[in-house]
């Protein structure tokens, strides 16, 4: 099966941060696929921006340095890779003071009518000095686009302050909140799914559903961003806009249309529905904790305190868990358990939805326990939808009942590379479609929620609890679902 390709318009796309980990690891690479399969036209340009003082030639050499690293061998194609080498720039600018500016603006003269992109792939207090910037030397055009990375700010006061400067330069259209799970495949698959299926339609509420469950699971630790991380913690890092967002798709209203407000005034209705934890409740539907030196995968690994070089104890959380409650009609009593951590056993990043029990067994003890159906929808790795359903195992020996799945891999039925999410993502703000990106009153939403948790630990001022390293997080994380009667996917599996 071959993809349809449409090749965008041309664009001068400028990466702030052209150095970092993200630019190298995630855009850059991303750029190539989309190079390759010839989306993109032969005069689009790429410009790196950063503050060291090196030439085009040294950037082209480490973005080929860093593809050499980031991609599998198969994937290099000589004549590619020099055609994206090709597009590349640079300028060295200090993006809080005026050095480089009037380069950049050298650089992007005379083409004022093409897509010219801003991709702010900086920490977010650079967000609003680059914008001021960008208005001041004249760059925003009609046809400009700024693309912000997660986190937007700290809080809610920081988010609005960010939204506020970037709103007064570019209009809410112009402005791409990047989350960079919605462009993935499976999170795209779960629309497909929910809304180009009628079977799921009615069983999707509280009449069919009894919880559901979220992960997002990392057998990484913090990877040399331990200063980033280190203010910003598992629940700002990853709940606030991924895990958020996930549950959104899950629980959003079948939106009218595909068309960007659509989708996001579903999302935001959900999350303004989410119950606030607050107060004692923060103790009782959260739980953060912090992993020590163990074994991942039969590696042993440091502790968070030594990966970090914590000269004094850090009191950041890298795992947490949430019971989460929608207030509405369709989700009542159905609780959302939301879970990521750093240095868990694997990679794993699954949706779980978990139905009722049948409401009375026709079939005796000697069947076995009847497992409630469950719907999986794997985001990663290997991509997929499972379907548990309780079977008749074949054979003598009376009526016996077994778990059994339907399976859809999406690399057995498409048999196509799954791109990764930031892929679409930057074709999508070339095309200057918005549907897969954060709208600012989503984001402050998200914050709204999270920030009585946060306050909540504040006050509590007690270390987020141990965990191992290749463990599933602190005991109490496992004892937050059981108290519920509830078990975690993975250890019923
Ligand atoms: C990023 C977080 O947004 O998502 C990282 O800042 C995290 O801490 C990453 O590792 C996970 O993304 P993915 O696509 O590897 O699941």
């Amino acid at each position: 099966m071959t993809a349809r390709i449409i090749p965008v318009e041309a664009f001068d796309l400028v990466v702030f941060g052209g150095t970092g980990d993200l630019a190298l690891r995630k855009l850059l690479p991303g750029l190539y696929y989309r190079d390759r399969d010839r989306q993109l036209s032969d005069d689009s340009r790429i410009i790196g921006a950063a503050r060291r003082p090196i030439d085009r030639n040294a950037y082209a050499m480490e973005v080929e340095a860093a593809l050499r690293r980031h991609l599998p061998p198969q994937d290099l194609d000589k004549d590619c890779l020099a055609r994206l080498l090709r597009r590349l720039d640079y300028v060295a600018l200090d993006a809080t003071g005026v050095d480089g500016w009037p380069e950049l603006a050298e650089a992007l003269a005379g083409a004022d009518d093409r897509v010219r992109i801003f991709y702010l792939a900086t920490a977010p207090d650079l967000f609003a000095p680059i914008c001021r910037s960008l208005a001041a030397a004249q760059l925003v055009t009609a046809a400009a686009r700024v693309v912000l990375e997660k986190p937007i700010g700290q809080d809610l006061a920081s988010a609005r302050a960010i939204n506020e400067v970037v709103g007064a330069v570019f209009p809410e259209e112009q402005i791409f909140r990047i989350d960079h799970y919605l462009g993935k495949e499976t999170v795209q698959n779960l629309m497909a799914l929910r809304f180009a299926n009628s079977l799921f339609e009615p069983l999707w509420s509280s009449n069919a559903i009894d919880h559901v469950q979220i992960t997002v699971a990392e057998s990484l630790g913090v990877e040399g961003r331990g200063e980033y991380y280190d203010r910003a913690g598992a629940l700002r890092d990853m709940v606030q806009n991924h895990l958020l967002q996930l549950l959104c798709l899950v629980a959003m209203e079948p939106p009218t249309s595909l068309t960007a407000d659509s989708v996001r005034d579903e999302k935001l209705k959900v999350l303004r529905a989410l119950k606030p934890i607050r107060g004692a409740d923060v103790n009782v539907k959260t739980v953060r904790g912090q992993y020590r030196a163990g074994a991942v995968d039969g590696t042993l690994v440091r502790g968070y305190a030594d990966e970090i070089d914590g000269q004094n104890a850090s009191s950041t959380e890298t795992f947490v868990v949430l019971k989460a409650e929608i207030d509405n009609w369709r989700w009542a009593a159905v609780p959302f358990y939301l879970r990521t951590g750093k240095r868990l056993p694997a990679r794993a990043s699954e949706l779980v939805i978990h139905f009722r029990a049948v409401p009375h067994s026709i079939f005796g003890e000697a069947a076995g326990a009847l497992s409630p159906n469950r719907l999986v929808v794997r985001l990663q790795p290997d991509e997929g939808i499972k379907l548990f359903l309780t079977a008749k195992e074949p054979g003598p020996g009376g009526m016996r009942l077994r778990e059994a799945p339907l399976n859809l891999s999406f690399a057995e039925t498409f048999k196509v590379r799954t791109p990764d999410a930031y892929e679409r993502l930057l074709m999508d703000v070339v095309r200057g479609d918005p549907t897969l990106f954060m709208r600012r009153d989503e984001v402050e939403a998200a914050w709204a929620w999270v920030e009585p948790i946060l306050k909540g630990w504040r006050e509590r001022n007690e270390p987020p609890r141990p965990y191992t390293a290749g463990s599933w997080g602190p005991s109490a994380a496992i004892a937050l679902i059981e108290r519920d009667g509830r078990t975690w996917y993975e250890d019923a599996a």
